[in-house]
Parts: structure tokens; sequence; C-alpha cells
């Protein structure tokens, strides 16, 4: 009998985790966990330590790679209502919404959880005549994996608006970060060990037309360079400091290369494309190939952007 029996209908054993994925590939989840609140959450990850069973927390998949093998652990997956509430600190007409002392006059905050869409939380933003997320368009994700990863690009990443975060921490404590204790730095924060929850966001009303065209202008920036419709995790790579890893990725002769399913997108070098019956180790081997020519051409060491999840926890291969 499972150690989370008695969590009754929120656990589920031996979940595929390729469907929640944005590579669509990989195993299953040996459990996966569903919490209906944070003191469900902070229950789980208790009887997980007392187990000494890791813990994995899925986002909405789009940054990640899951082995063949899948995890051997318990997947967390902040979907339930009470992760995906957002609160705005004002209405349309820009008037106080109730429960909201002394409002902020630089800014309009928004309390969201970690489970809710970016996609959705940009798009609503862009409606309101806020800017500050329109940075984020066209970059999938939960807030808790856009916040953990400090996810953006070269218009802007997600903690130039990040005002304070929620966590689970690894002791079991709910505990609320300044920005400045989050650690934020290039697509990294010092969270390791630390479940998101939640967070507050404050945006800058602006014009409504100026904020739209540069959502567009950025949506359509991305739609020409970055293949959007296939299977992808985004970015394989990080930059290197003030330089582009697709760029090199690219000037190494590397778009188009193959292993199996998985190849280099022939529009951004930094993106690796799975097709129909494409295996997680595919694109292993092909991250592996990229990393060897780009050291062997350029001097540069790769650093992987995508996370990767397989059976001895978060592996990076060479
Ligand atoms: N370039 C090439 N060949 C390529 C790809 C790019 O020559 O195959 C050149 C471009 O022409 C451009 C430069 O490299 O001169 C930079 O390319 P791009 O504007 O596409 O930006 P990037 O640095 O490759 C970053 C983020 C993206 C984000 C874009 C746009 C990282 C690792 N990547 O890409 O984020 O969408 O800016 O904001 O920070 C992601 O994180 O998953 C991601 C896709």
């Amino acid at each position: 009998m499972s150690f989370l029996a008695d969590f009754g209908e929120i656990v589920r054993e031996n979940q595929p985790l390729a469907p929640l994925t944005y590579f669509g590939v990989g195993g299953p989840a040996r459990w996966m966990v569903s919490p209906r609140s944070v003191a469900e959450l902070a229950e789980v990850g208790r009887r997980c330590r007392q187990e000494d069973v890791d813990v994995y927390v899925l986002g909405a998949g789009a940054n990640l790679l899951v082995s063949d093998d899948g995890v051997d652990g318990v997947v967390i997956r902040l979907n339930a209502p009470a992760f995906r509430k957002v609160a705005w600190e004002r209405d349309r007409d820009g008037l106080v919404a109730e429960g909201w002392a002394g409002a902020d006059l630089d800014g309009v905050a928004v309390k969201i959880g970690a489970g809710l869409s970016m996609a959705r939380l940009t798009l609503d933003s862009v409606e309101r005549g806020l800017a500050g997320l329109e940075c984020m368009a066209g970059i999938p994700g939960s807030l808790g994996g856009i916040i953990r990863m400090n996810a953006g690009g070269r218009f802007g990443q997600i903690s130039d608006v990040v005002s304070d975060v929620t966590v689970l921490d690894e002791t079991g404590q709910v505990r609320r970060l300044g920005h400045g204790e989050v650690g934020f730095t290039y697509r990294h924060t010092k969270l390791n060990g630390s479940i998101v929850v939640g967070a507050t966001l404050v945006l800058r009303p602006d014009d409504a037309d100026r904020v739209k065209k540069r959502y567009e202008e950025i949506w359509d920036y991305k739609k020409r360079s970055q293949p959007l419709a296939d299977y992808s995790a985004g970015c394989i790579f990080k930059n290197p400091p003030n330089d582009s890893a697709g760029r090199l990725i690219d000037q190494a002769g590397l778009k188009g290369h193959r292993i199996g399913g998985a190849s280099v997108s022939e529009q951004h070098g930094n993106f690796i494309v799975a097709s129909k019956g494409a295996q997680a180790r595919d694109v292993l081997s092909l991250i592996g190939t990229i990393r060897r020519t780009v050291a062997e051409r350029f001097g540069v060491e790769l650093e992987l952007e995508v996370q990767i999840w397989d059976r001895c926890g978060n592996g990076v291969p060479l």
C-alpha cells in the first residue's frame, strides 16, 4: 500500500508525464499528487520527507524534459482552484478592490497563485492597459515555474515585476519572501528546495493601445524567429554572457541536425523539436552533441536552461 494512501483521491500512481509536457516525451511519475490547499501540500511534503521520497513540482511542463524511465518520486501538480487564484488590486475602472488597504500609487498589484497560466495573466494585464508583462508574450508556463526560473527573454523577465513570493520551504514552513530574498539572476533564483505557491506582482498603468501594440510586436517577433507550433521546450540552453546560444548553434552548422525523433530547429538553433515517436533519449543525445560541438568550435560550455527529470533527480547529460 502506498505511503500516500490516506490522501485518497488527490493521489494517482504511475501517471504518464509526456502528455503534460510541451516536449511530449518521457515516462511516468510513480505518484502524482494534486493538493487542494497549501495545508494539504505541506502535509504531503511532510510525509515525503518522513519517507525520504523525492518531490518534483510540475508547472505547465513548458521547460521540462522527463527521461524515458520517468521519475521515482512524487510529482506535485498545483492545478487545483486554490492555486489558480488571481486578485487584482484595482478593477478595470481603476477603483481599488475590496480587501486591498493602502493602494500602491506607483503601480497596480496583482496576487496570483502558482498554478495560474502565464499566457492568461499576460493577456489580462494587456487588456487592462497595465505594462510589465507584455515582454512575456509567447512564453508559456505556470506562474510558479516562471518565477522559479526567472523566465523571460530579450524584452524583459518576470523578476522585473515581482514584489514578493510565497513559498513552502524545505522545512515545511510557509514564508513570504521579498523581491531581494528570492535571489533573482538570469534564468535563476535561489528557490531550490522550496515550492512557490503564490506571488504579488506590480504592474504599471499605461496607455492601453501602447501596451497592446508592444505585446503584439513581441508576439510577431517570436512567431517569426521561433518554432512555436512544434513540440519543444523553448530554448534548451541559457545564453552565454553577451552572446546567444542559438546563434552559436546555428554557426556550428547544427540546424536540422537529427538524432532519432529529435532535431535542431531550422528556425532557431536553441530549440530542439521532437517529432512523432521521439524518445527523451534522442533529445538527451542531441543535447550532448550540441554541447560538444559548440565547445569544440567556440570554446563555450553551454549551460542547460531546460529542466531534466530522471530517476536520480535533476540530471545533466554530457
Ligand atoms: N540567432 C541566429 N541563429 C539562430 C537563432 C538566433 O543567428 O538560430 C541570432 C538572432 O538573429 C539574434 C540573436 O541570435 O541576432 C539572438 O536571437 P533571439 O533574438 O532569438 O534571442 P535569443 O537570445 O536566442 C532569448 C531567450 C528566448 C526569448 C528570446 C526573445 C534565452 C536563452 N533565450 O533568445 O527565450 O524568447 O530571447 O525574447 O534567454 C526560452 O527561454 O525558452 C526562450 C525561448
